[in-house]
Parts: C-alpha cells; sequence; structure tokens
C-alpha cells in the first residue's frame, strides 16, 4: 500500500528570531507525500482502509464539511485503492461545485448532502440505517476519520519518518480539528519529548478531554504502542484567529510571507495558525534552547476555497 507515498522531506527553517533564542526549527513536509492524500490524511486513512478490507467492505461512507481535506483524501484513497466512496455533506448542495466537491467527484465519490440537525445524528444507528437502505452495505470512517485506526495510523508519522529525523526533538508541535492525530503522536513518542497540540476552533480548551477519551480507548485496546505512555502534551489555544475555518489580515499576510520567505506553502485553516503561533512563542521566549519539530500536516487543497473567499 504505501509504494503509494513518497518518504516526507525533512527541511529546516532558518529563521533568525530561532537562531537568536537558540531554536533549532525543523518541518516535517507530510504535505509532499502524493498529491491528493498527503498530510496527516494517508495515516489516518490507512487502518481504516485495511479494516474495511479485512470485513470485505468495497465502500466506504465519511462525513465532512464542502471543503473538507478528509473527503478529498478519502475520494482519491477509494480511487487509488479500487473501493467505492460517498461522501456524506454537511449543509446544501450548491453549484457549480467548490474545488473540493468538484474534485471528490472526480475521483468517483458519490456526494450526498444532509441538513446541518440531520447531518449531528452521522453516529446514530438510524441515520445510519437510512444512508445503508440507499446505498448498500458500507464500511464507516467517522468524520475527519477521527477512530482508533486513525489513532493507530497517526502513532506512525514519525517512526515513518525516522531515517530523516537525525537525533531526538525536545518539542513536537502540530494544529488539531478532531485531536486525533495528536493522539496517535502523542503515543507514538518518549518520555523527554513533549508535543503541543494548536487547535484551529475557538474554545479549543473541549478538545483536551476528547483527546484524553481517546488516548484512554486506545491505551485499553490490543493495538500496538510504538511510545512511552505518559508523555506530556498540552493545547495552546489563543491562535484560532476567531474560529474554524476563519482567517484574519494578518494570518493571510503571515502565509504570504512564510511561503516566500522559507518556500513552505500554508494552508489557512490548520498549518498556517500553528506555524504563526510557534513562531510568536518563539519571539515571546516561550522556547529557547531546544529542537522543535513542526509536522506539516497538508490541508493546501482547501486554499483554493478561501482564496475564492477573499476575493468576493
Ligand atoms: C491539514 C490538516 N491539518 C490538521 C488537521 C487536524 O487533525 P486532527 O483532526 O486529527 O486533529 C486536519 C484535520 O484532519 C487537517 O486537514
Amino acid at each position: 500500500m504505501t509504494s503509494f507515498f513518497a518518504v516526507p522531506p525533512l527541511q529546516e527553517i532558518n529563521s533568525a528570531i530561532a537562531h537568536q533564542n537558540n531554536v533549532e526549527l525543523y518541518v516535517l513536509r507530510l504535505d509532499l507525500m502524493h498529491p491528493f492524500v498527503n498530510g496527516n490524511k494517508w495515516f489516518k486513512l490507512k487502518y481504516n482502509l485495511e479494516a474495511a478490507k479485512a470485513q470485505n467492505f468495497n465502500k466506504l461512507l465519511t462525513f465532512g464539511g464542502a471543503y473538507s481535506n478528509h473527503i478529498y483524501a478519502t475520494a482519491a484513497v477509494g480511487n487509488l485503492f479500487g473501493l467505492q466512496t460517498i461522501g456524506v455533506i454537511r449543509g446544501e448542495k450548491s453549484l457549480p461545485l467548490n474545488p473540493t466537491l468538484d474534485f471528490a467527484v472526480s475521483q468517483g465519490m458519490q456526494l450526498v448532502y444532509l441538513d446541518r440537525q440531520t447531518y449531528r445524528q452521522q453516529q446514530t444507528a438510524k441515520l445510519q440505517e437510512v444512508l445503508k437502505n440507499r446505498f448498500g452495505d458500507f464500511f464507516i470512517i467517522p468524520e475527519g476519520g477521527c477512530n482508533l485506526h486513525g489513532v493507530r495510523g497517526c502513532t506512525e508519522i514519525i517512526s515513518n519518518s525516522a531515517p530523516l529525523i537525525k537525533g531526538d526533538f525536545d518539542v513536537i508541535c502540530l494544529a488539531c480539528g478532531t485531536g486525533t492525530t495528536l493522539a496517535g503522536v502523542t503515543l507514538s513518542l518518549h518520555q523527554k519529548q513533549h508535543l503541543i497540540g494548536f487547535p484551529v476552533l475557538k474554545g479549543g480548551e473541549f478538545l483536551k478531554s476528547a483527546i484524553e477519551t481517546l488516548l484512554a480507548e486506545y491505551l485499553s485496546s490490543d493495538l500496538p504502542m510504538p511510545g512511552d505512555k505518559s508523555i506530556s502534551w498540552e493545547l495552546i489555544c489563543d491562535y484560532h484567529f476567531g474560529g474554524y475555518a476563519k482567517v484574519t489580515e494578518e494570518l493571510v499576510t503571515f502565509q504570504k510571507e512564510f511561503g516566500k520567505l522559507y518556500q513552505i506553502p500554508l494552508d489557512y485553516i490548520y498549518t498556517a495558525k500553528m506555524f504563526y503561533g510557534v513562531m510568536d512563542l518563539i519571539q515571546q521566549k516561550y522556547f529557547s534552547n531546544c529542537r522543535i519539530l513542526l509536522i506539516h500536516t497538508g490541508g493546501l487543497q482547501g486554499n483554493l476555497g478561501i482564496e475564492n473567499r477573499l476575493i468576493d
């Protein structure tokens, strides 16, 4: 399965402010693993796909918003591995399709739209029955790939790149939506390392208990446990820029300047917020004398949608 994917490069950020604080900064470029299935997406989908195949399903059904990176990647994975895909989209259909959904359809994904209230029932047997009556049997991947298969895949993010990661990093930083990626990466680290998640939603503090639940479920399962059990992690919730998919002029300027300076494209919804947070915290001397790894979790396809909105 993995032959489709390039080993993600590790790129140093030569930032003056980092050097002044004796901070070494590296980026793990998961965005370069595959043109369509990149970032944290392959890791979240990999074991879901394996489970679907082991249970003889040839159809995947998943949920997401109209600009969802997860919908985009699931459609592409289905196409790559010969599985049918159904995307259940939150909200009303709008034509022409936006670039995310247009791509999903081009990969063979069937789309179905649910109003927000019905969409919220995605985990209920009742709604799943309605969908089964319409589409036949399918393997369900929850919104955002947020389940133990998703966590398991994310435990491999660092080891997948281990040959490149010379020496250890003291601090690892990543952006959080559901917290699945953070849970997986936490489980793969060792005790001297510290993981920081930057929620991109307003009021991201609520994620703490969601992540603790995922971790507890994983630890009580018989899934492989590649790292130490009690890793220190924290959420820094001050860099949401107004909330999920909200952008400010300051964030847009940062994204553009960062891209020019370091040749690292960032997406506005996730990685730009996390990178902004890390650079700001270095400036505030929150970090010093350490090596930091920033995980670039991809999401660049979503910029088209945001850029169209900025032009409107
Ligand atoms: C580009 C990108 N980065 C980060 C995340 C956050 O991942 P998680 O939902 O596992 O916290 C997502 C959402 O899946 C994403 O699409």
